[in-house]
């Protein structure tokens, strides 16, 4: 079996920071999300992996997964001119997908669990799709599914305001080859995009079986910037271990899981865990609180933070206490006099801020 990873898209609800980044490169507990990706797929045991970039990111996205996966994945690369919908991308992928059945997952979703029990469905029952769905309090925003008691779709509706169910359509499918026949079907919808929710609802019209898995763990669909800090929360919790490789003066204090990478200095400061701290960082006279992850590089002086995602080679100096903020790689944010309350930021790349 393949997989297909689609990493190309706009990514405009998360603009300014996708004007410089991939959005699937953003990271959450400084880690980029693709990565999270590629290892579910292979530990799902897929190796053959095919990923859509577009022509804006496309390069970042190559050299982020080569340097990280190079000998354990086979990547092909496959360039999507314009982000003209989740189908066109498969038919984009079709001679690299030939007429195998594949796992497709999103770029920008992260999952707990879930891609084997998508892919042993797809094998075992011989359906022509298998989707994975999750139970949310409001599906609106997503593709819903209808099931019957067996389990297997009946329909699909995108986006409803009145949703038939609470069982949304999470980014992980397993498709057979007769998804290729069913897309070349389908027209765009009236935001001009080749929907998946359509193609796979043309095979269920064309008499297919869909079989759904009921996803138990969680689902994160990183499109916007308070799904990041979201995400990052939820990856902190689950998975942060103390491991302090860098250096801490005696006047710091650090308690719960916190990790400090190589290289990063910590003074007169207080951490807090969950939280993560990358490499190379300085760090005085601040609070860094829980939920919070801070990227290689960053310098911090009087700077009190928490539940907050900064990236890489940031500098921030006497700004107070900020929250709930997403701040761009090489941003810098300074204060010059003042009062001092609590900010909240959404900051692209390479800005300069003076409060
Ligand atoms: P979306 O979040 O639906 O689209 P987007 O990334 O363009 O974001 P926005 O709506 O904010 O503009 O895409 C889901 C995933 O699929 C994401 O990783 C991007 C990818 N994608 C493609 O690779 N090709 C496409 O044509 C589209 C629409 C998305």
């Amino acid at each position: 079996m393949k997989a297909l990873i689609l990493a190309g898209g706009k990514g405009t609800r998360l603009r300014p920071l996708t004007y410089t980044m991939a959005k699937q490169l953003i990271p959450v507990a400084n880690r980029p999300i693709l990565h999270y990706v590629v290892r579910e797929i292979l530990d799902a045991g897929i190796t053959d992996i095919g990923v859509i970039i577009s022509p804006e990111t496309g390069e970042s996205v190559k050299a982020a997964l080569n340097t990280v996966f190079g000998g354990r994945a086979d990547f092909t690369f496959i360039l999507q001119e314009e982000p003209a919908g989740l189908a066109h991308a498969v038919k984009t992928a079709r001679p690299f997908l030939k007429d195998e059945p594949f796992l497709m997952f999103l770029g920008d979703n992260l999952i707990q669990g879930g891609v084997r029990q998508v892919v042993a469905a797809l094998a075992g029952g011989s359906p022509a799709a298998a989707i994975l769905l999750k139970e949310v309090a409001d599906p609106r925003p997503f593709g819903v599914a209808v099931l019957d008691e067996q389990g297997q779709v009946l329909r699909l509706v995108e986006k409803p305001k009145e949703p038939p169910s609470s069982l949304a359509l999470v980014g992980v499918y397993a498709f057979s080859p007769a998804v290729h026949g069913a897309i070349d079907r389908i027209k765009p919808s009236w935001r001009g995009e080749l929907e998946i929710t359509d193609a796979i609802q043309e095979l269920l019209h064309l008499g297919h079986r869909v079989d759904a898995r009921i996803l138990e763990g969680w689902w994160l669909d990183t499109g916007k910037k308070d799904d990041i800090i979201e995400a990052n929360r939820i990856v902190l919790d689950e998975y942060t271990e103390r491991r302090v490789e860098g250096e801490i003066d005696a006047e710091t204090a650090i308690s719960g899981r916190v990790t400090v990478g190589r290289g990063s200095r910590i003074i007169r400061s207080t951490v807090r865990g969950p939280a993560a701290i990358g490499s190379g960082c300085l760090i005085e006279d601040s609070f860094v609180g829980p939920f919070t992850a801070i990227g290689g590089g960053v310098v911090m002086r009087a700077v009190s933070i928490e539940h907050s995602v900064v990236l890489e080679g940031c500098f921030l100096d006497g700004v107070g206490h900020v929250e709930d903020s997403l701040i761009g790689a090489k941003a810098r944010v300074k204060r010059s006099g003042g009062t001092r309350r609590t900010l909240r930021f959404f900051i692209g790349d390479d800005c300069e801020i003076t409060i």
